[in-house]
């Protein structure tokens, strides 16, 4: 499986949008790691990469959300938080049953779609509402 960073998931914001390329790059090394049977030991070493990366990309989110005063900051934290449980449940998950092709296409499910859907909906609404705050800054 390949997860894509296509246009469709451009946002306009810079930080964002180099984020969730980055989200994007380790879900891809976590899929390889998984087709080139690697050792469990090794995938869980990739998993933990994205992980650890989503956990940095949420909190920089919504920083700029409590910033920008984002009216549906807490409903969008509540989107980010739910997808941090999911990783860490395919985070035991491997740990006790190690990669199988169930565990690769529950990766791509259960995260990489949420990706897909998430930054489409829930981040460019943010992405916009971000924009059109700094422009109306420079206004005042
Ligand atoms: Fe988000
Ligand atoms: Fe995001």
């Amino acid at each position: 499986m390949k997860a894509r960073f296509t246009p469709s998931l451009i946002t306009g914001n810079e930080m964002i949008d180099s984020h969730h390329k980055e989200l994007i790059k380790r879900a891809n090394d976590l899929f390889e790691a998984l087709e080139g049977r690697q050792s469990k030991e090794k995938v869980l070493e990739t998993l933990g990469f994205l992980a650890d990366y989503t956990t940095y990309h949420f909190q920089a989110e919504e920083k700029l959300m409590e910033e920008a005063k984002y009216p549906k900051y807490e409903e969008h934290k509540g989107y980010h938080k739910a997808l941090i449980e999911v990783v860490a449940g395919l985070q035991e998950k491997l740990e006790k049953e190690g990669p199988t092709e169930e565990f690769e296409k529950e990766v791509n499910d259960k995260v990489v779609d949420w990706l897909y859907t998430h930054i489409k909906g829930c981040d460019h609404e943010v992405a916009e509402y971000k924009n059109v705050r700094s422009q109306m800054d420079n206004m005042l």
